[in-house]
Protein backbone atom coordinates (compact mmCIF):
# COMPACT_ATOMS: atom_id res chain seq x y z
CA UNK A 1 0.00 0.00 0.00
CA UNK A 2 1.12 3.44 -0.69
CA UNK A 3 2.43 5.70 2.06
CA UNK A 4 -0.35 8.53 3.08
CA UNK A 5 1.31 12.14 3.38
CA UNK A 6 0.47 13.58 7.38
CA UNK A 7 0.85 16.81 8.20
CA UNK A 8 2.73 16.53 11.41
CA UNK A 9 4.48 20.19 12.39
CA UNK A 10 3.77 23.69 11.46
CA UNK A 11 4.89 27.09 12.00
CA UNK A 12 4.64 30.39 11.13
CA UNK A 13 6.87 33.55 11.85
CA UNK A 14 5.81 37.59 11.12
CA UNK A 15 8.16 39.99 11.02
CA UNK A 16 7.64 42.46 14.65
CA UNK A 17 7.18 46.09 12.59
CA UNK A 18 3.13 46.59 12.49
CA UNK A 19 2.01 48.86 9.68
CA UNK A 20 -1.73 50.08 10.29
CA UNK A 21 -3.88 51.67 8.27
CA UNK A 22 -4.04 55.11 9.88
CA UNK A 23 -0.03 54.82 9.13
CA UNK A 24 -0.93 54.45 5.61
CA UNK A 25 -3.06 57.32 5.43
CA UNK A 26 0.20 59.36 6.20
CA UNK A 27 1.49 57.58 3.00
CA UNK A 28 -1.40 57.47 0.43
CA UNK A 29 -4.85 58.62 -0.17
CA UNK A 30 -6.63 56.55 1.73
CA UNK A 31 -8.28 56.15 4.81
CA UNK A 32 -9.30 53.03 7.49
CA UNK A 33 -12.66 53.53 6.73
CA UNK A 34 -12.46 52.24 2.88
CA UNK A 35 -9.48 49.58 3.75
CA UNK A 36 -11.54 48.02 6.30
CA UNK A 37 -14.70 48.45 4.53
CA UNK A 38 -13.44 47.10 1.11
CA UNK A 39 -10.55 44.65 2.42
CA UNK A 40 -10.78 44.01 6.21
CA UNK A 41 -7.62 44.57 6.63
CA UNK A 42 -6.36 46.69 9.81
CA UNK A 43 -2.85 46.21 9.84
CA UNK A 44 -0.31 44.42 8.48
CA UNK A 45 3.52 43.58 9.23
CA UNK A 46 6.52 44.67 7.13
CA UNK A 47 9.91 43.08 6.99
CA UNK A 48 12.86 45.11 8.43
CA UNK A 49 15.52 45.52 6.55
CA UNK A 50 18.07 42.70 8.02
CA UNK A 51 15.04 40.36 7.19
CA UNK A 52 14.61 38.45 3.64
CA UNK A 53 11.99 35.68 1.92
CA UNK A 54 14.66 33.47 3.32
CA UNK A 55 15.42 34.21 7.03
CA UNK A 56 11.70 34.44 7.40
CA UNK A 57 10.98 31.21 5.99
CA UNK A 58 13.73 29.77 7.37
CA UNK A 59 12.29 30.96 10.73
CA UNK A 60 8.81 29.18 10.24
CA UNK A 61 10.60 25.80 9.21
CA UNK A 62 12.92 25.73 11.93
CA UNK A 63 9.35 26.29 14.09
CA UNK A 64 7.49 23.53 12.32
CA UNK A 65 10.45 21.26 12.49
CA UNK A 66 10.25 21.61 16.47
CA UNK A 67 6.39 20.58 16.35
CA UNK A 68 6.85 17.32 14.47
CA UNK A 69 9.83 16.53 16.42
CA UNK A 70 12.46 16.42 13.28
CA UNK A 71 16.00 17.66 12.57
CA UNK A 72 16.84 19.19 9.40
CA UNK A 73 18.82 15.96 8.65
CA UNK A 74 15.83 13.99 8.05
CA UNK A 75 14.27 16.12 5.20
CA UNK A 76 14.04 15.11 1.79
CA UNK A 77 12.77 17.70 0.29
CA UNK A 78 12.35 21.27 0.97
CA UNK A 79 9.51 23.46 -1.68
CA UNK A 80 9.33 27.18 -0.96
CA UNK A 81 6.73 28.89 -2.65
CA UNK A 82 7.28 32.41 -3.01
CA UNK A 83 6.20 35.42 -4.76
CA UNK A 84 8.97 37.27 -3.74
CA UNK A 85 11.75 35.38 -4.04
CA UNK A 86 15.23 36.30 -3.22
CA UNK A 87 16.57 36.44 -6.76
CA UNK A 88 15.60 34.73 -9.98
CA UNK A 89 18.57 31.98 -9.09
CA UNK A 90 19.73 30.52 -6.69
CA UNK A 91 15.87 29.50 -5.75
CA UNK A 92 15.26 30.91 -2.47
CA UNK A 93 14.62 27.34 -1.13
CA UNK A 94 18.55 26.74 -1.66
CA UNK A 95 19.33 29.36 0.49
CA UNK A 96 16.90 27.57 3.33
CA UNK A 97 18.15 24.58 2.88
CA UNK A 98 21.20 26.04 3.52
CA UNK A 99 20.72 27.85 6.85
CA UNK A 100 18.62 24.79 8.41
CA UNK A 101 21.81 22.61 7.11
CA UNK A 102 19.40 20.41 5.80
CA UNK A 103 22.34 17.73 4.00
CA UNK A 104 20.13 15.50 2.03
CA UNK A 105 17.17 17.87 1.09
CA UNK A 106 16.72 18.71 -2.65
CA UNK A 107 15.20 22.22 -2.96
CA UNK A 108 13.31 24.35 -5.27
CA UNK A 109 10.94 27.18 -5.39
CA UNK A 110 7.48 27.34 -7.00
CA UNK A 111 6.11 29.84 -8.20
CA UNK A 112 2.36 29.92 -8.02
CA UNK A 113 1.70 33.08 -6.73
CA UNK A 114 -0.90 32.83 -3.98
CA UNK A 115 -1.93 29.39 -4.74
CA UNK A 116 1.85 28.57 -4.49
CA UNK A 117 1.06 27.01 -1.05
CA UNK A 118 -1.43 24.33 -2.13
CA UNK A 119 0.17 23.49 -5.65
CA UNK A 120 3.40 23.27 -3.36
CA UNK A 121 1.54 21.04 -0.64
CA UNK A 122 0.33 19.05 -3.66
CA UNK A 123 3.82 18.11 -5.02
CA UNK A 124 5.27 17.44 -1.53
CA UNK A 125 2.01 15.24 -0.89
CA UNK A 126 2.91 13.11 -3.90
CA UNK A 127 6.25 12.75 -3.52
CA UNK A 128 5.40 11.11 -0.53
CA UNK A 129 2.73 9.33 -1.65
CA UNK A 130 5.22 7.32 -4.48
CA UNK A 131 6.99 6.75 -1.73
CA UNK A 132 10.21 8.17 -3.05
CA UNK A 133 10.51 10.84 -0.09
CA UNK A 134 9.69 10.45 3.61
CA UNK A 135 9.75 13.84 4.61
CA UNK A 136 9.01 17.11 3.10
CA UNK A 137 8.88 20.93 4.56
CA UNK A 138 6.89 23.33 2.20
CA UNK A 139 7.32 26.96 2.96
CA UNK A 140 4.86 29.59 2.04
CA UNK A 141 7.40 33.32 2.55
CA UNK A 142 6.96 36.64 1.42
CA UNK A 143 8.26 40.01 1.33
CA UNK A 144 6.30 41.13 -0.96
CA UNK A 145 6.00 44.49 0.24
CA UNK A 146 9.54 45.21 -1.28
CA UNK A 147 7.81 44.86 -4.58
CA UNK A 148 4.88 47.39 -3.93
CA UNK A 149 4.52 50.79 -5.59
CA UNK A 150 3.91 53.00 -2.36
CA UNK A 151 2.38 55.86 -4.24
CA UNK A 152 -0.20 53.10 -5.96
CA UNK A 153 -3.24 53.18 -3.07
CA UNK A 154 -5.03 50.38 -5.19
CA UNK A 155 -2.19 47.71 -3.90
CA UNK A 156 0.05 49.08 -1.55
CA UNK A 157 -2.82 48.76 1.33
CA UNK A 158 -3.14 45.01 0.48
CA UNK A 159 -0.03 43.40 0.96
CA UNK A 160 2.22 42.10 4.46
CA UNK A 161 5.45 40.05 4.75
CA UNK A 162 5.67 37.02 6.79
CA UNK A 163 5.97 33.17 6.77
CA UNK A 164 4.54 29.92 7.02
CA UNK A 165 5.73 25.78 7.08
CA UNK A 166 4.27 23.05 6.88
CA UNK A 167 6.23 19.52 7.81
CA UNK A 168 4.70 16.65 6.03
CA UNK A 169 5.90 13.34 6.85
CA UNK A 170 4.52 9.29 5.18
CA UNK A 171 2.27 7.68 7.21
CA UNK A 172 0.54 4.36 7.08
CA UNK A 173 -2.85 5.59 8.20
CA UNK A 174 -5.51 6.77 5.82
CA UNK A 175 -5.35 10.45 6.86
CA UNK A 176 -3.08 13.52 6.08
CA UNK A 177 -3.71 15.34 2.18
CA UNK A 178 -7.06 13.37 1.12
CA UNK A 179 -7.42 15.22 -2.49
CA UNK A 180 -6.29 18.51 -4.08
CA UNK A 181 -7.19 20.17 -7.25
CA UNK A 182 -4.78 22.66 -9.05
CA UNK A 183 -5.70 25.27 -11.71
CA UNK A 184 -4.67 27.63 -14.14
CA UNK A 185 -5.62 30.18 -16.84
CA UNK A 186 -2.78 32.29 -18.43
CA UNK A 187 -4.97 34.64 -20.16
CA UNK A 188 -5.50 36.39 -17.48
CA UNK A 189 -1.76 36.65 -16.70
CA UNK A 190 -2.08 40.59 -17.32
CA UNK A 191 -4.58 41.04 -14.61
CA UNK A 192 -1.73 40.84 -11.78
CA UNK A 193 1.73 40.99 -12.46
CA UNK A 194 5.43 42.39 -11.80
CA UNK A 195 6.15 43.06 -15.22
CA UNK A 196 10.07 43.94 -15.61
CA UNK A 197 12.86 42.14 -13.61
CA UNK A 198 12.54 38.60 -15.52
CA UNK A 199 14.03 37.75 -19.19
CA UNK A 200 10.74 39.61 -20.98
CA UNK A 201 11.27 42.89 -20.04
CA UNK A 202 14.86 43.00 -18.68
CA UNK A 203 15.74 45.68 -15.76
CA UNK A 204 16.42 49.00 -17.78
CA UNK A 205 16.06 52.90 -17.04
CA UNK A 206 13.06 52.46 -18.90
CA UNK A 207 11.29 50.07 -16.85
CA UNK A 208 12.72 51.79 -13.65
CA UNK A 209 11.08 55.21 -14.71
CA UNK A 210 7.34 53.09 -15.92
CA UNK A 211 7.35 51.51 -12.07
CA UNK A 212 7.43 47.99 -14.57
CA UNK A 213 9.18 46.30 -11.60
CA UNK A 214 6.74 47.33 -9.18
CA UNK A 215 3.27 44.88 -8.57
CA UNK A 216 0.27 45.99 -10.67
CA UNK A 217 -3.03 44.74 -10.49
CA UNK A 218 -6.42 45.04 -12.06
CA UNK A 219 -8.06 44.59 -8.53
CA UNK A 220 -12.26 44.40 -10.11
CA UNK A 221 -10.45 41.30 -12.80
CA UNK A 222 -9.06 39.34 -9.90
CA UNK A 223 -12.06 39.98 -7.42
CA UNK A 224 -14.27 38.76 -9.78
CA UNK A 225 -12.05 35.71 -11.15
CA UNK A 226 -11.72 35.38 -7.41
CA UNK A 227 -15.43 35.32 -6.41
CA UNK A 228 -15.91 32.91 -9.50
CA UNK A 229 -13.32 30.41 -8.29
CA UNK A 230 -13.32 29.64 -4.51
CA UNK A 231 -16.18 28.31 -4.08
CA UNK A 232 -15.96 25.63 -7.52
CA UNK A 233 -12.65 24.27 -6.70
CA UNK A 234 -13.47 23.74 -3.14
CA UNK A 235 -16.18 21.65 -4.08
CA UNK A 236 -14.27 20.03 -6.49
CA UNK A 237 -11.49 18.72 -4.21
CA UNK A 238 -14.15 18.05 -1.56
CA UNK A 239 -15.76 15.25 -4.34
CA UNK A 240 -12.45 14.43 -5.27
CA UNK A 241 -11.76 13.46 -1.73
CA UNK A 242 -15.39 11.63 -1.83
CA UNK A 243 -16.44 13.70 0.96
CA UNK A 244 -19.55 16.13 1.50
CA UNK A 245 -19.52 19.95 2.35
CA UNK A 246 -21.02 18.78 5.94
CA UNK A 247 -17.86 16.55 6.26
CA UNK A 248 -15.50 19.41 6.74
CA UNK A 249 -15.06 21.28 9.83
CA UNK A 250 -13.27 24.36 8.89
CA UNK A 251 -11.98 26.12 5.95
CA UNK A 252 -9.13 28.17 5.49
CA UNK A 253 -8.64 30.52 2.55
CA UNK A 254 -6.51 32.16 1.07
CA UNK A 255 -6.36 35.93 3.30
CA UNK A 256 -7.11 38.39 0.39
CA UNK A 257 -10.27 40.34 1.02
CA UNK A 258 -13.13 39.41 3.51
CA UNK A 259 -15.42 40.15 1.10
CA UNK A 260 -14.00 37.04 -1.41
CA UNK A 261 -14.08 34.77 1.81
CA UNK A 262 -17.89 35.67 2.19
CA UNK A 263 -18.90 35.71 -1.31
CA UNK A 264 -16.86 31.97 -0.78
CA UNK A 265 -18.97 31.00 2.07
CA UNK A 266 -21.94 32.16 0.48
CA UNK A 267 -21.08 30.21 -2.45
CA UNK A 268 -20.75 26.56 -0.55
CA UNK A 269 -23.74 27.99 1.60
CA UNK A 270 -21.73 27.40 4.90
CA UNK A 271 -21.69 29.88 7.44
CA UNK A 272 -19.14 32.56 7.80
CA UNK A 273 -17.97 30.59 11.30
CA UNK A 274 -16.58 27.82 9.57
CA UNK A 275 -13.73 29.97 7.34
CA UNK A 276 -11.22 30.82 9.10
CA UNK A 277 -10.35 34.80 8.68
CA UNK A 278 -7.04 36.79 9.88
CA UNK A 279 -6.01 38.86 7.29
CA UNK A 280 -7.20 41.95 9.81
CA UNK A 281 -3.74 41.75 11.31
CA UNK A 282 -1.91 40.20 8.39
CA UNK A 283 -3.42 41.49 5.21
CA UNK A 284 -2.53 39.24 1.90
CA UNK A 285 0.51 37.42 2.80
CA UNK A 286 0.31 35.95 -0.76
CA UNK A 287 1.85 31.83 -0.27
CA UNK A 288 1.74 32.87 3.47
CA UNK A 289 -1.57 33.37 4.36
CA UNK A 290 -2.53 29.57 4.51
CA UNK A 291 -0.20 28.15 6.59
CA UNK A 292 -0.16 31.12 9.04
CA UNK A 293 -3.73 31.10 9.45
CA UNK A 294 -3.31 27.74 9.86
CA UNK A 295 -1.25 27.95 12.79
CA UNK A 296 -3.60 30.77 14.87
CA UNK A 297 -6.43 28.15 13.80
CA UNK A 298 -4.67 25.30 15.54
CA UNK A 299 -3.64 27.94 18.34
CA UNK A 300 -7.05 28.75 18.91
CA UNK A 301 -8.30 25.20 19.44
CA UNK A 302 -10.33 25.75 15.80
CA UNK A 303 -8.22 22.75 14.52
CA UNK A 304 -7.61 19.09 15.78
CA UNK A 305 -5.99 16.22 15.40
CA UNK A 306 -8.97 13.84 13.38
CA UNK A 307 -10.49 17.23 11.52
CA UNK A 308 -11.21 17.74 7.66
CA UNK A 309 -10.03 20.81 6.94
CA UNK A 310 -10.12 22.61 2.91
CA UNK A 311 -7.01 25.10 2.24
CA UNK A 312 -8.27 27.28 -0.65
CA UNK A 313 -6.83 29.52 -3.18
CA UNK A 314 -6.47 32.14 -6.23
CA UNK A 315 -4.12 34.39 -7.19
CA UNK A 316 -1.79 35.92 -9.98
CA UNK A 317 -1.31 33.74 -13.15
CA UNK A 318 -4.19 33.33 -12.99
CA UNK A 319 -4.16 30.22 -10.76
CA UNK A 320 -6.17 28.74 -8.31
CA UNK A 321 -6.54 25.58 -6.20
CA UNK A 322 -8.09 23.79 -2.97
CA UNK A 323 -6.47 20.73 -1.24
CA UNK A 324 -8.52 18.68 1.45
CA UNK A 325 -6.78 17.17 4.26
CA UNK A 326 -7.69 15.01 7.40
CA UNK A 327 -5.76 16.31 10.19
CA UNK A 328 -2.68 14.41 11.91
CA UNK A 329 -0.59 16.55 14.75
CA UNK A 330 2.93 15.43 15.02
CA UNK A 331 4.09 11.40 14.94
CA UNK A 332 4.47 10.11 18.34
CA UNK A 333 8.61 11.29 19.42
CA UNK A 334 11.65 9.15 20.11
CA UNK A 335 14.34 11.25 21.19
CA UNK A 336 13.63 14.91 21.48
CA UNK A 337 15.08 16.90 18.90
CA UNK A 338 15.74 20.78 19.20
CA UNK A 339 15.74 22.39 15.90
CA UNK A 340 16.31 25.91 16.57
CA UNK A 341 19.96 24.38 17.48
CA UNK A 342 20.56 23.39 14.21
CA UNK A 343 20.96 27.06 13.28
CA UNK A 344 24.54 27.44 14.46
CA UNK A 345 25.30 23.96 13.19
CA UNK A 346 24.62 24.78 9.78
CA UNK A 347 26.19 27.99 10.16
CA UNK A 348 29.34 26.20 10.72
CA UNK A 349 28.29 23.36 8.10
CA UNK A 350 27.82 26.19 5.11
CA UNK A 351 31.19 28.18 6.36
CA UNK A 352 33.06 24.48 6.32
CA UNK A 353 31.46 24.02 2.69
CA UNK A 354 32.24 27.42 1.57
CA UNK A 355 35.98 26.83 2.63
CA UNK A 356 36.59 23.55 1.33
CA UNK A 357 34.88 24.76 -2.30
CA UNK A 358 37.59 27.65 -2.21
CA UNK A 359 40.46 24.79 -1.36
CA UNK A 360 39.03 23.05 -3.90
CA UNK A 361 39.42 25.49 -6.55
CA UNK A 362 43.37 25.98 -5.57
CA UNK A 363 43.68 22.41 -6.22
CA UNK A 364 42.39 22.29 -9.28
CA UNK A 365 44.19 25.38 -10.09
CA UNK A 366 47.68 24.19 -9.15
CA UNK A 367 46.95 20.65 -11.29
CA UNK A 368 45.62 22.82 -14.57
CA UNK A 369 48.49 24.79 -14.19
CA UNK A 370 50.63 21.55 -14.07
CA UNK A 371 49.38 20.12 -16.85
O1 LIG B 1 -3.86 37.38 -3.83
C1 LIG B 1 -4.56 38.04 -4.84
C2 LIG B 1 -4.35 39.50 -4.69
N1 LIG B 1 -5.34 40.39 -5.16
C3 LIG B 1 -6.59 40.50 -4.70
O2 LIG B 1 -7.06 39.75 -3.92
C4 LIG B 1 -7.37 41.69 -5.20
C5 LIG B 1 -8.82 41.40 -5.43
N2 LIG B 1 -9.53 42.67 -5.52
C6 LIG B 1 -9.92 43.36 -4.44
O3 LIG B 1 -9.71 42.93 -3.32
C7 LIG B 1 -10.66 44.65 -4.64
O4 LIG B 1 -10.92 44.83 -6.01
C8 LIG B 1 -9.87 45.89 -4.12
C9 LIG B 1 -9.82 45.85 -2.59
C10 LIG B 1 -8.46 45.92 -4.66
C11 LIG B 1 -10.57 47.16 -4.52
O5 LIG B 1 -11.91 47.16 -4.04
P1 LIG B 1 -13.10 47.53 -5.03
O6 LIG B 1 -14.33 47.52 -4.23
O7 LIG B 1 -13.03 46.62 -6.22
O8 LIG B 1 -12.76 49.03 -5.40
P2 LIG B 1 -12.52 49.64 -6.85
O9 LIG B 1 -11.21 49.21 -7.39
O10 LIG B 1 -13.75 49.40 -7.64
O11 LIG B 1 -12.42 51.18 -6.48
C12 LIG B 1 -13.53 51.91 -5.98
C13 LIG B 1 -13.08 53.33 -5.70
C14 LIG B 1 -12.32 53.95 -6.88
O12 LIG B 1 -12.68 55.29 -6.97
P3 LIG B 1 -13.71 55.77 -8.11
O13 LIG B 1 -13.07 55.42 -9.41
O14 LIG B 1 -14.98 55.00 -7.85
O15 LIG B 1 -13.82 57.23 -7.85
C15 LIG B 1 -10.87 53.85 -6.45
O16 LIG B 1 -10.07 54.86 -7.02
O17 LIG B 1 -12.19 53.36 -4.59
C16 LIG B 1 -10.98 54.05 -4.96
N3 LIG B 1 -9.86 53.46 -4.24
C17 LIG B 1 -9.50 53.83 -2.99
N4 LIG B 1 -10.00 54.75 -2.16
C18 LIG B 1 -9.42 54.89 -0.95
C19 LIG B 1 -9.03 52.46 -4.63
N5 LIG B 1 -8.13 52.19 -3.69
C20 LIG B 1 -8.41 53.03 -2.66
C21 LIG B 1 -7.84 53.21 -1.38
N6 LIG B 1 -8.36 54.14 -0.56
N7 LIG B 1 -6.78 52.48 -0.95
Amino acid sequence: MSPHAHITGWGMYVPERVMTNADLEKIVDTNDEWIVSRTGIRERRIASDEETTASLATEAALRALEVANLSPSDIDLIIVATSSPEHLFPATACLVQDRLGAGKAGAFDLLAACSGFIFALDMAAQAIRSGSIQNAVVIGSETLTRMLDWNDRNTCILFGDGAGAFVLQAGEDPAGVLSSVMRSDGSGGDALSIPAGGSRFPTSIETLQNGLHFLQMDGREVYRFATRVMSQVTQEAIESAHLKIEDIQLIIPHQANLRIIEAAARGLKVPLERCFINLDRYGNTSTASIPIATCEAIEQGRLKPGDKVVFVGFGAGLTWGAAVVQWSGPFPGRRKVYPARYRYYARLRSWMLRILRRLDAIIWGGLHREK
